[in-house]
């Protein structure tokens, strides 16, 4: 089935926050951000400013009746610099003008002397200056020190891993309106409607009841709308309230791309230790982990490398520390994969370099240590693993052997053009690491003519999460998609809502709906038994708009039954509440179950690298998915084919650039180079892994959001393999392994 936006997307008829109608007297906000990354806030002018034409205030710190504070997991994170700035692109103060063109103008009228203070954008000096966000964080199993002892080979190695720009294509923005009795309602292109909400209420001094947050849907979030999505709706909250008007800020692209965060940048150091038969039997790693300025979500994002350090692979000791830097860029945020991606890089690297001083492929150090069923992950849970089944059935299908010979045949004649083959398995926990996130609410209507709304905490985002509610809707109650609206995420509907995030939406928000229309459908079944004549609501159910008794299609339609149940005053609604069962986490032993399932797979990527330009392009990715049983292959294969390509993006071409200074430099599409059509795969082929098992997902189809991303990482190897393929070398492990230097190493 097709995602139910395609037609409204292709008809540019989908509404974003952009697209939402202005209220008469609507005015508009423009941020005054720093222009240096660390200093002294000596003084400032707004005279100019407050007198430029159209202009109805200039809010600085000092004007804000609440809190300058919207940090939500550390309170370091003020919305307006007050005394000191810590990044270039923080926001200092807010030009409240008429229109956009007068609210940027009057911005750019404001002056701040700054006094310069050092500038740290090294996670290393950070560490060694003590500048921690959080304390370290560690997983230890086994006992890493006895056992390098006891290996045949040892090696150890550094990686270093650059950012990425999320270049959702709408910019972040938020639009405030007053409502009755001093409170605000907020459209906000945010994943986390919830969040929004704390952070108005925090700035503005209302409570959470006062604070409406609607989100129709984003044009991409992929983590950075999940935390900051907040400073733009707080910053219009605080307009709004102070100049009590509604107030909207929509952000250039630069704007965005200068004052916001993107995925960490980490430097790692790894070592790893394997017997006489390439098993390996210890392994240590120290990831390094570019915060920014302020917390945001890094912790969260540290601890998801810890947990996916050994990604595939069970080894029985592990040594894992996490250092949350703070350095003076714009804060960090999630980023699709969430951590995870990182610390597959670094087990990645470490194997990849094992195997070239040994002499042997990767692939044959990845399949001897493949996690199975039972073995142990580093934070104690036991696999349910499809992580050999993957492996296996995408080598019956795509014949890595063969790949391979290909691959050599062409390279040994071809001098300059070299092909490179990598496996990339990958294994990917869903849930959100901490526990109490994994819940969410449906609330679910029934209307007397038989069409049902649905509202939950899920945001739509491109991922498709509004079709799988819509599908569940329609599944429980026997109806066409059709017959089912699904409404914006609103926190007067839906509250308390965790973020639309770690992959694991669809899963909660779907089944709070299927709980609720469960719950509705057997209060029908109750009103339609004498009406069938049916004995037990067990010989009753719904199909095709129908009643049906032992599978025999009766006369009364669905309608006219729910028209039946009003009569009888029967509610039609239901707010229905789910919470992943079994699933616990603690800090404290840094052990438990934190995941309900893992999501499985394995991806064989090859590559063409041009050894005279260091121009590559990516022949094919095939790769063999755990889906478990996909409710939406359209939707899933969409996201698969997406992730990937996004993947290759981050470890290829696409390359964050701060100066010394802490300036963002890379800070427009014309200086940040991102896939386009012409730097997707020539094939993306797509095996869905056959396993029967149960899991907990909604109608057993995984989550399906993130874990392709990390397919993507398999280029990076891939490109490696065919630059050694034209000259012995061994280029560090140094992501985005850019064209440009692919030639460095080349040559
Ligand atoms: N797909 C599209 N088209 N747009 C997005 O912003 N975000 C990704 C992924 N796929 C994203 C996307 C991220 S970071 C996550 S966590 C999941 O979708 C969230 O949605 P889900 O929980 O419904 O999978
Ligand atoms: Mo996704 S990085 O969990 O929003």
């Amino acid at each position: 089935m097709k995602n139910i936006d395609s037609k409204s997307h292709v008809r540019g008829e989908s509404v974003y926050l952009d697209d939402i109608p202005v209220v008469h007297g609507t005015l508009f906000a423009c941020v005054f951000d720093s222009p240096i990354a660390h200093g002294k806030l000596r003084s400032m002018d707004t005279s100019e400013a407050e007198n430029s034409e159209g202009v109805f205030k200039v809010i600085t710190a000092k004007d804000l009746i609440g809190e300058n504070q919207i940090g939500g997991i550390v309170p370091d994170e003020p919305l307006l610099a007050d005394g000191e700035v810590h990044f270039a692109g923080q926001p200092i103060a807010i030009a409240v003008a008429a229109s956009e063109e007068f609210a940027r103008k009057a911005a750019k009228k404001i002056k701040a002397e700054i006094e310069p203070l050092e500038v740290v954008t090294d996670p290393r000096v950070a560490a060694a200056n003590g500048d921690l966000i959080v304390p370290p964080k560690k997983f230890v199993m086994g006992d890493t020190a006895a056992a390098f002892a006891g290996c045949k080979y040892v090696f150890e190695g550094r990686t270093e891993q650059n950012g990425q720009e999320h270049l959702y294509i709408e910019t972040q923005g938020a639009y405030a309106v007053p409502t009755e009795q001093g409170g605000l309602k907020l459209y906000s292109s945010t994943q986390g409607p919830t969040a929004v909400q704390r952070a108005v209420c925090s700035v503005t001094s209302l409570a959470m009841h006062e604070v409406e947050v609607d989100v129709q849907r984003l044009g991409g979030g992929f983590g950075g709308k999940e935390d900051q999505a907040n400073a733009w709706a707080a910053i219009c909250a605080v307009a709004s309230q102070l100049t009590k008007r509604p107030v909207k800020y929509a952000l250039h692209r630069m704007e965005d791309m200068r004052m916001t965060g993107k995925r960490h940048p980490y430097s790692s150091d790894f070592k790893i230790g394997l017997d006489k038969n390439l098993k390996i039997v210890a392994y240590e790693a120290s990831f390094y982990q570019n915060a920014g300025a302020s917390c945001d979500l890094s912790p969260p994002v540290l601890e998801r490398t810890l947990f996916h350090c050994t990604n595939s692979y069970f080894i029985p000791n592990v040594t894992a520390t996490a250092y949350c830097c703070r350095t003076n860029l714009p804060p960090n945020t999630a980023f699709r994969g969430f951590g995870g991606p990182q610390g597959m890089f670094v087990i990645e690297s470490a194997i990849a370099h094992a195997a070239e001083k040994l002499g042997v492929t990767a692939a044959e150090i990845q399949q001897k240590n493949l996690i199975d069923d039972g073995d142990e992950f580093p934070y104690g849970q036991l696999a349910e693993s499809d992580a050999i089944t993957s492996w296996s059935q995408a080598d019956a299908k795509y014949d890595f052997a063969h790949l391979q010979k290909d691959a050599d045949d062409f390279n040994a004649g071809s001098k300059y053009f070299k092909k490179g083959v990598a496996m990339m398995p990958v294994c990917f926990g869903i849930s959100f690491t901490k526990t109490p996130m994994n819940q969410a609410r449906s609330l679910v209507h029934v209307y007397t003519d038989g069409s049902v709304a649905v509202s939950t905490g899920a945001v739509e985002m491109g991922q498709g999460v509004n079709t799988k509610m819509a599908q569940v809707a329609a599944k429980v109650f026997g109806l066409g998609i059709g017959k089912v609206r699904v409404h914006t995420t609103n926190t007067l509907r839906i509250a308390n809502t965790s973020p639309t995030a770690a992959s694991a939406a669809a899963d909660l928000n779907g089944k709070a709906t299927q709980i609720a229309c469960e719950t509705i459908r057997d209060r029908l079944f109750e009103v339609a038994l004498p009406l069938v004549e049916a004995e037990t609501a067990e010989a009753v159910t719904l199909n095709d708009g129908f009643v049906y008794r032992n599978d025999e299609k009766t006369s009364l339609t669905w309608q006219n039954l729910v028209m039946e149940a009003h009569l009888q005053r029967v509610s039609l609604s239901e707010h229905s509440h789910y919470a992943t069962p079994g699933i616990g986490f603690d800090w404290t032993t840094a052990k438990g179950h934190p995941f309900a399932y893992h999501v499985y797979g394995t991806a064989i990527v090859g590559v063409t690298v041009d050894c005279l330009r260091g121009r590559y392009e990516v022949d094919y990715v095939k790769c063999c998915h755990d889906f478990g049983s996909s409710m939406n292959t359209a939707v899933d294969n969409g996201q698969i084919e997406g992730g990937i390509v996004q993947g290759l993006g981050w470890v290829t071409m696409e390359e964050v650039v701060y100066d010394t200074a802490g300036k963002l430099r890379s800070n427009a599409l014309s200086t940040y180079k991102v896939p386009d059509i012409y730097s997707i795969p020539k094939e993306i082929a797509i095996l869905p892994l056959e396993t029967a098992r149960e899991n907990l997902a909604i109608f057993n189809s995984k989550a399906v959001g993130e874990p392709p991303l990390m397919y993507g990482i398999g280029a990076y190897f891939a490109i490696r393999k065919a630059v050694r393929a034209f000259k012995d070398c061994s280029p560090e492990f140094d992501l985005p392994f850019t064209p440009e230097k692919v030639l460095m190493n080349l040559y």
